[in-house]
């Protein structure tokens, strides 16, 4: 499958990385709003064609595939072009600026029969699968806490800085969070208790959530794009506890019965980037005739956009 990437910054490298690795799928095109940074970009990761703008991609009639690596405050329009142009599309989370966006796209995707997917890349990984057996399992007994923080500092970056562009940590780093409490628990907030501090620019840059499940359980999140940290998370039961290595992108999950005992360590398959799991689940799909992957259905991209919706409620922050 041809897949063609608009925006040629910092993901779209990955992306392409990742896509240079596959058997089954490659990246066709690069298209960026800048000819010679497009070209740059094919040159460096072998891209066999190379456009001067997003319109000339999506004109592009090999390009089965378009994965959006954009600012989140572009994601609209981009999706939007790319579905009134026929092109599935995989778009970089979080899914669009808002649950008014998330809807308007879903609808269009569905009104115009074109595929669409958000890159939320933890949900097509194996440890969705195998995280969930083991809860099922029993091992940890009834699953009663979750406890995960992210920190990265990239506050220097344009597009996390700044309102308009759709800045901020939550759409950037929080959100792993809340899609790791619903990649793992099926029962629905119950309660939600939340604060932020924010940037000098008026964006969330250091959060905690507390999320209370109709089931009981009970997640403290932390997320920040101000400061470096762990990315851990740990999900405890009545008999033992899970511990992720990495909420985003985990090497292992470890089963604890007792305090740092080590019962049995579950470890990831070997990969590419991880980023491999989200672009085969996509083609899986549109070969099979689906309009969203069963990983991340529509249903759970318009529910987290409702939820980071209302988080920014809370804390007086908006991109206006
Ligand atoms: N999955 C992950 O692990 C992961 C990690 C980081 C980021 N992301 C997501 O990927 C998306 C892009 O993030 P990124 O870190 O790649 O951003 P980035 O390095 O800033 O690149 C974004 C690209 O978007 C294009 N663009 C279009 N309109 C723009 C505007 N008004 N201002 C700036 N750039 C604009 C630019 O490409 P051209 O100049 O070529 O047109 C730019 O290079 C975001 O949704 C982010 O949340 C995902």
């Amino acid at each position: 499958m041809n897949v063609g990437i608009i925006g040629a910054g910092h993901i779209a490298q990955k992306a392409a990385i990742t896509l240079g690795a596959m058997e089954d799928m490659q990246c066709l095109a690069i298209g960026s709003r800048s000819l010679e940074k497009a070209q740059s970009f094919a040159a460096r990761f072998s891209v066999p064609r190379a456009y001067g703008s997003y319109a000339d991609l999506l004109a592009d009639p090999d390009v089965e595939l378009v994965y959006v690596a954009v600012p989140h405050s572009c994601h609209f329009e981009v999706t939007r072009d790319a579905i009134l142009a026929g092109k599935p599309c995989l778009v970089e989370k979080s899914f669009m600026l808002n649950a008014t966006e998330a809807a308007t796209i879903l609808a269009l995707a569905r009104e115009k029969g074109v595929f669409v997917a958000e890159a939320l890349w933890p949900r097509y990984m194996p440890v969705h699968e195998l995280g969930r057996e083991l809860l099922a399992s029993g091992v940890i007994g009834q699953p009663k806490m979750v406890t995960a923080s992210i920190a990265y500092n990239v506050s220097d970056k344009e597009r996390v800085l700044r309102p308009e562009l759709g800045g901020g940590a939550l759409l950037d780093l929080g959100i792993y969070l809340l899609n790791f409490v619903r990649m793992f628990f099926d029962s629905p907030i119950e309660r939600l208790n939340t604060t932020c501090i924010k940037a000098d620019t008026g964006v969330d840059a250091t959060e905690d959530i507390t999320l209370v499940l109709a089931d009981g359980t009970l997640a403290s999140l932390q997320a920040s794009a101000w400061c470096q940290g762990g990315n851990e998370a740990v999900i405890a039961g009545t008999t033992g506890y899970l511990l992720f290595d990495d909420l985003i992108h985990p090497t292992r999950i470890s089963v604890c019965r007792k305090r740092h005992v080590v019962e049995r360590v579950v470890q990831m398959p070997p990969e590419i980037t991880g980023f491999e799991y989200q672009f085969r689940a996509c083609r899986d799909a549109i070969r099979a005739g689906l309009l969203e992957p069963p990983q991340m259905p529509h249903s759970e991209s318009l529910y987290l956009m409702h939820l980071m919706d209302r988080l920014r409620a809370e804390w007086g922050v908006s991109f206006t």
